[in-house]
């Protein structure tokens, strides 16, 4: 995968266990984003094949598109709420959009929904109203409305506070637990990684370094064990990176 004649991910290969959750870790610009956009199918890549629930994503026209992207839910960096419409409305209106349900199973979807990542009272808040932390709440709501099979979240964690990552990662384990969803998060966050992945697809030198939290922080490659270690001892102390917003 290249932009143009940069480089993004050369000869690479990686896998994401079904019924799991798997976190895409790397730094800035290693291409978390990218990998789940490939997945998506809202990119394409120049060459190689991407199986997405048994599905090779990899030129396949917008229609085809359609039927894989039922089975998948996306939560978008920084929310992309619709900021003129309110929580209620920016969730009933992917179900109007997309179902047959009739206004009354569509009220009783949204609140479970919204129930089930902690959030009772919000239908008419702005998302201007809401607070980083239950942003975040609502998309990831809005991403689960449908039930699907595979979730993909980019940078859940970034910009919130150390208490509301915890927040937000137990609420991702629960719905894991609960539903069985595959979850594919991309992060650099390394604390909650270790806490919450099964699987880790590290991006590093435009390739992936794949295995469980720990078996990448006992690598016997220094700089990748090092990568983890580092990272460890920062919990608390860093101030939550700001990412900028990225167009899926
Ligand atoms: N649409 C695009 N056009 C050109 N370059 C892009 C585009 N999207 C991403 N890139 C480049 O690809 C690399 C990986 O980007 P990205 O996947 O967003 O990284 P990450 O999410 O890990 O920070 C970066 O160098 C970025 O500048
Ligand atoms: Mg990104």
């Amino acid at each position: 995968m290249r932009f143009g004649t940069r480089p993004v991910l050369i000869d690479f290969s990686c896998e994401f266990p079904g019924g799991r959750i798997s976190v895409v870790l790397g730094g800035s610009g290693a291409g978390k984003t990218t990998i789940l956009r490939l997945i998506g199918g809202l990119i394409q890549p120049q060459e190689g094949r991407i199986w997405v629930a048994g599905t090779n994503v990899v030129g396949l026209s917008e229609r085809q598109l359609y039927e894989v992207r039922r089975k998948l839910g996306m939560m978008f960096q920084g929310g992309a709420l619709l900021n003129s419409l309110t929580v209620y409305e920016n969730l009933a209106f992917p179900l109007r959009e997309h179902t047959q349900l009739s206004e009354q199973e569509i009220a009783e979807r949204v609140h479970a929904t919204l129930a089930a990542v902690g959030l009772r009272d919000v239908d008419h808040l702005l998302p201007g109203e809401l607070s980083g932390g239950m942003i975040k709440r609502v998309a990831l709501a809005r991403a689960i409305l449908r039930d699907p099979q595979i979730l993909l979240c980019d940078e859940p964690f970034s910009g919130l506070d150390p208490i509301s990552v915890k927040r937000i990662e137990a609420l991702l384990r629960r719905i894991n637990q609960e539903r069985g969803i595959t979850m594919i998060v991309s992060s650099h966050h390394i604390p909650s990684t270790m806490r919450m992945a099964h699987h880790v697809v590290l991006l590093w030198d435009h390739k992936a370094v794949q295995g469980t939290p720990q078996e990448l922080a006992s690598s016997p490659d220094p700089q990748i064990a090092d990568f983890f270690n580092e990272e460890l001892h920062e919990e608390g102390v860093r101030e939550p990176q700001h990412t900028p917003v990225h167009r899926w």
